[in-house]
């Protein structure tokens, strides 16, 4: 193999200039040498979206998506799904390894610690709206968690980045059960610690008069493997959020509600949501042609599909499929299971689909087991919000120990006016 270095020739100017490669990518900076004169700024690369810009150097969580591979610290996302649990993919994420019993044990406990929330919380969730929408009382119930955990501001303390890292996964369900009970006008069901993570936030959804709430193992299993599915994906949307934000060094609490927040958008997270009202929509699959017909003419997206990084099968989805069943068996089967897989089937073999590589996302049928379990659909990016709150937390400790991190701060392309003088308003147009 050759030298691992870039030899570019600046034709404006003549010179030529070498650049180094280290895995895989040249840093932008070194661009920067690259002038016509002594005045020029020097070279800027052009990137909207970050199509091909690498914002950090991580070891979180892996992805080839041409080959549809998911890795979290090494482990294939199939094997995870398979055999852990959501806590324990939690702590892979947050420590780099898997946990001995002593240490699960350890880090489950205190998270358990954490499940309650200040009383004043429930008078801030009060305060909103009957209808107010979840994800948005997710945004600011967790955002003003801050206010409640001053201490949180010590991001430099490895003691209290701990604590806040607990706090914050323990409370997440805590509070998007007390969203989804506010909004349906229900009393709120306070944790109950004898459960495990999943089946406690079925509790605190799905309590009513009994006096011990006693999840479904299924359906328990079910959200277990669609929460550890969903707790980290690198770079994306959410994430990059977490780390920009994060990188002002403002306190954890404040830069989730951030993720949180862009995580909402039908684009990213919300894109479940969106998923439910399409197939309403379609409502059976006598009307599959007539609305893929509109898809291809431009008007509208078939939500669920396509990615950004994967350009085959997306594993997350594989996966969830094969749950749908085992759910069904427990709850009633939801009817629009027939119009994903038909929706699924007819633009799999569709030149359309087939010519832009796009395959269903882990949003495509996620939201129909939910939907199935009693979820509604206002609900669903708040449980992606929850379970990905650990991988928010895994890529913000990652980004505050890296010491090439600094302030996110990109540059632009100024394409404004030159400078003029200021025109009185008797004088303009
Ligand atoms: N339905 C129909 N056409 C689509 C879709 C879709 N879901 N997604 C992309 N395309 C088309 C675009 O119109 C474009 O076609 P063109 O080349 O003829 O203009 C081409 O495919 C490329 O699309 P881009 O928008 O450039 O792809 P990008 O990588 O920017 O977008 C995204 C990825 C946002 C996920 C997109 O595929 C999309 O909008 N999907 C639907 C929403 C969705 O499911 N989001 C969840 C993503 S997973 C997650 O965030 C958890």
């Amino acid at each position: 193999m050759g030298k691992e270095s870039l030899t570019v020739t600046d034709n404006r100017t003549g010179k030529s200039y070498e650049i180094s490669i280290q895995e895989g990518a040249i840093r932008a900076m070194d661009l920067r040498q690259i002038k016509v004169n002594d005045d020029d700024f020097g070279l800027l690369s052009y990137d909207p979206a970050f199509m091909n810009t690498a914002s950090c150097r991580s070891r979180i969580t892996y992805i080839d998506g041409d080959r549809g591979i998911l890795h979290y610290r090494g482990y294939p996302i199939e094997q995870l799904a398979q055999k852990s649990n959501y806590l324990e993919v939690a702590y892979l994420l947050l420590n780099g390894e898997l946990p001995t019993h002593a240490q699960l044990d350890d880090w489950t406990q205190s998270v358990k610690l954490h499940t309650m929330l200040h009383e004043s919380v429930k008078k801030f969730v009060d305060g909103f709206h009957h209808d107010a929408h979840t994800m948005g009382m997710l945004v600011g119930t967790v955002g003003a968690l801050s206010t409640f955990y001053p201490d949180a501001k010590h991001i430099h303390d490895a003691e209290s980045r701990r604590m806040q890292i607990c706090r914050v996964i323990a409370k997440m369900p805590t509070v998007a059960a007390f969203a989804y009970r506010h909004r349906k006008g229900l009393r709120y069901a306070y944790p109950d610690n004898e459960l495990t993570y999943c089946g406690n936030f079925l509790n605190m959804l799905f309590k009513m008069t009994e006096v011990r709430y006693k999840p479904d193992p299924v359906l328990e299993r079910a959200i277990d493997v669609l929460f550890i599915l969903h707790a980290d994906h690198e770079q994306n949307c959410s994430t990059s959020a977490m780390r920009g934000v994060g990188s002002s060094q403002v306190d954890p609490f404040s830069a989730i509600a951030a993720s949180a927040a862009a995580l909402y958008g039908p684009l990213h997270g919300g894109a479940n949501e969106q998923v439910l009202l399409m197939l309403a929509e379609i409502g059976s699959s006598a009307n599959i042609p007539s609305f893929i017909k509109k898809v291809k003419a431009g008007e509208g997206r078939l939500m669920g599909f396509g990615h950004r990084i994967y350009k085959s099968y997306d594993p997350r989805a594989r996966i969830i499929k094969e749950i749908a069943d085992q759910v069904f068996e427990v709850t009633k089967r939801n009817p629009l299971i027939d119009v994903a897989r038909e929706l699924e089937r007819i633009a799999l073999e569709d030149e359309y689909f087939i010519k832009r590589k796009l395959y269903p996302n882990v949003d495509f049928y996620s939201g129909i087991i939910y939907q199935a379990m009693g979820i509604p659909v206002e609900m669903f990016t708040v449980l992606f919000a929850v379970a990905r709150t650990s991988g928010w937390m895994a890529q913000w400790q990652e980004m505050l120990l890296d010491p090439e991190q600094k302030i996110a701060r990109p540059r632009q392309v100024y394409l404004g006016h030159d400078r003029r003088d200021f025109v009185p308003i008797e004088k303009r147009g």
